[in-house]
């Protein structure tokens, strides 16, 4: 048996691809080890999203080689540095690769381990499928409440900043049936929680199955208790979803919305297919089905030529609306894509250092407003940790609109739904007592 160490990177579409190459590697003679140095193969799943993922993967890459200090230990990277930057990691001499898989190729790596320890020569392949979805790959997962699971791969929007469609390829959904049987096979294995991705949930369409359509079939599995799902595009979110999330106990009271920037002329340059007003409107939307919706966001400052006026519009977007919590990032030129094509990152590092900061403190009062609403209220937890970062005297766990709160720890234990009244709030978690515990 070889030992494999494998190290995640990026978005959770990566988490859940980790666990599919374990099952992939673990039925041939493979077994994974959290020591890296006891492994015989180091496999980096990557991210691509922005430069510094694919800085920290370079670091990683040499420290790896360092430590093994010419001990023989073969290096592997998947995801979605395999398919950008194939040529560069397979061809620089001074990175000790020995094979790039991307993310529709990982059914082939026992081959390709095995002929790169037969031959010595580096392996390849990032071929893009139009088909796989890995619906035969049931994954390896860590014990615990959640359980990810990809309900289609891939992006047909061609947002001009991403890297995503040239990475992961085209856009395809796995089937309702397959999808549900794979839920009840979590739920007869204990998990709770279940949390439905893709790169654009909304273009969910098997068949003429529409992604809302799947989440009330999932919300059909006994011994489920909450669904999540990530993330759905402004541009078309459908009327019939926001119904099932708003009317079905089991989903999540929480959509994460992109909102990139809050000015027409940079949402336009960026493809995204809404205006501003569009944008409003659908949070308007959105509210009056469910006033209480928690809402997040994804915000990239310093587009090429976004203007201090523009940014501006995106800072009174962000005022307005008063998300629950925002990621927000300095835009990255990524090879390939249509924006590095067409224009310069013309806006100087400082000037997106001062606008991320101004937004984060924005941010940052917002949220606090927000949690410190719910102070005295009783929310459903649903336990996820039996200890927090600070102590062992408490557990951690979500409220429905997927707030972390802190309980003490009492008699609780991870998987447990408990009714607690909470009483404090800081911008990035609630806390909270322990009302009532549901048989
Ligand atoms: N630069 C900065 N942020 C980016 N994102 C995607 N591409 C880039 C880029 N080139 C952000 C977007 C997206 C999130 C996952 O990452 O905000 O929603
Ligand atoms: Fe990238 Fe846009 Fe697709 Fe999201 S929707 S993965 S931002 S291209």
């Amino acid at each position: 048996m070889k030992k494999v160490f494998i190290e995640t990177y990026g978005c959770q579409m990566n988490e859940y691809d980790t666990e599919i190459v374990k099952t992939i590697l673990q039925q041939e003679d493979y077994e994974f080890t959290s020591e890296e140095k006891e492994a015989d193969v180091v496999l980096l799943n990557t991210c691509s999203v922005r430069e510094n993922a694919n800085r920290k993967v370079y670091g990683r890459i040499h420290s790896i080689k360092h430590r093994r200090n010419g001990e023989p230990v073969m290096i592997g990277v998947l995801g979605c540095m395999s398919t950008n930057f194939r040529k560069q990691l397979l061809e620089d001499p001074k990175l000790p690769i020995d094979f790039v898989v991307g993310p529709d190729s990982y059914k082939r790596l026992p081959k390709i381990l095995h002929d790169v320890e037969k031959t010595g020569e580096k392996g390849f392949d990032v071929t893009l499928s139009e088909f796989e979805t890995y619906s035969d790959v049931y994954p390896t997962r860590e014990k615990g409440v959640n359980a990810w699971i990809a309900v289609m791969r891939g992006c047909n929007n061609f947002c001009s900043f991403c890297v995503v469609p040239y990475t992961r390829g085209r856009e395809r959904s796995r089937s309702p049936e397959n999808i549900v049987d794979e839920v009840k096979r979590l739920a007869d294995a204990g998990f709770s929680q279940v949390t439905l991705l893709g790169q654009n949930v909304n273009s969910y369409n098997y068949q003429g199955k529409s992604f809302a359509h799947l989440l009330t079939k999932v919300g059909q599995v006994n011994g489920i208790k909450r669904i999540r799902f990530t993330s759905p595009h402004p541009k078309d979110f459908p009327h019939d979803l926001l119904h099932v999330v708003a009317d079905n106990p089991k989903v999540c009271k929480h959509i994460h919305l992109p909102l990139q920037a809050g000015s027409n002329r940079v949402l336009d340059l960026m493809r995204r297919t809404y205006t501003k007003k569009e944008y409003l409107h659908l949070v308007d939307d959105i509210r009056s089905h469910y006033e209480k919706m928690v809402l997040t966001t994804d915000i990239i400052v310093g587009f090429p030529t976004e203007t201090d006026e523009e940014f501006e519009e995106t800072f009174a977007v962000v005022d307005e609306v008063e998300y629950d919590s925002a990621f927000i990032f300095k835009y990255s030129q990524r090879r390939g894509t249509v924006a590095a094509k067409k224009y310069p990152d013309d806006v100087p590092e400082e000037v997106k250092t001062e606008r991320i900061i101004r937004l984060n403190e924005l941010q940052k009062q917002k949220s606090l407003k927000k949690n410190r609403a719910h102070i005295g209220q009783i929310h459903q937890i649903l336990i996820e940790e039996e200890t927090t970062k600070r102590s062992d005297k408490d557990v951690q766990g979500r409220n429905d609109g997927n707030k972390l709160v802190i309980l003490p720890k009492g008699n609780l234990h991870v998987g447990q739904f408990v009714n607690a009244r909470i009483t404090d709030a800081s911008a990035n978690v609630l806390k909270g007592k322990v009302v009532h515990v549901p048989d």
